[in-house]
């Protein structure tokens, strides 16, 4: 993952083009710092680095990060580890994420990302947008639950290891929001689909083997 740097005086705006799926919430929210026309894009010191960071903070993605150099507030981590199951789209999380790949090794310690769930991405684990190209289609409510609460408790941080040729295994607190904002789960450990086939979206139901789906 290369990340390009657009410093100012007082903030530092790192940018991920590979996580970037989302053409909204920094045009939107603060076109005088973020205008895709302009070279540089980012230009962090037109507007105030707190309102920079606020955007920023918005970029669902992880795409988009802020390293302070005037000594403000850095990005707070989530009191709460939310999966927000985007109709027809990835699974938005936000938390104290660690994703690590399955010999426990960290890969990515964030506040914000954006998972694939249609099985398409070329940059798995993480959304690229495929969904689109593949008619994914999903309303994104909630399946039959499959969260599990673990005796020992699940622990503040949002651990998420996404399996060979299987699923993503997430333990830890965790609360699954449906699309419409309706319904949510709470547990501590479960498996969600990321190959696109399970019949209980979001969560695995095994397809995946009988789909002979592989993640590489
Ligand atoms: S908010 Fe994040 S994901 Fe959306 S366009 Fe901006 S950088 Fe990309
Ligand atoms: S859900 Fe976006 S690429 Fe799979």
């Amino acid at each position: 993952m290369t990340r390009k740097a657009y410093r100012s005086e007082k903030i530092t705006v790192s940018f991920d083009v590979e996580r970037c799926i989302h053409f909204a919430e920094c045009v939107r929210g603060l076109p005088e710092v973020f205008d895709i026309d302009k070279r540089p894009w980012v230009q962090p010191y037109r507007s105030h680095p707190d309102r920079v960071a606020e955007v920023v903070i918005r970029c669902p993605t992880g795409a988009l990060q802020f390293e302070r150099r005037d000594g403000g507030a850095e990005e707070p981590i989530p009191d709460a580890n939310i999966v927000a199951v985007a109709a027809d789209g990835p699974l938005y999380v936000r938390g104290d994420i660690e994703i690590t790949d399955s010999t426990g090794t960290t890969v990515l310690e964030d506040t914000r990302v954006a998972l694939c769930r249609c099985g398409e991405s070329m940059n798995k684990p993480f959304c690229d947008n495929s969904h689109r190209q593949a008619n994914f289609r999903d309303v994104g409510l909630l399946g039959e639950n499959r969260l599990a609460a673990r005796p020992d408790g699940g622990g503040r941080k949002l651990r998420i290891v996404p399996g060979v040729d299987g699923p993503l295994i997430l333990s830890g607190e965790i609360e699954i929001r449906s699309a419409d904002g309706k319904n949510a789960y709470h547990g501590t450990k479960t498996a969600l689909c990321r190959c696109g086939y399970s019949m209980n979206k979001p969560f695995c139901d095994g397809s995946h083997a009988r789909a002979m789906w592989r993640s590489e």
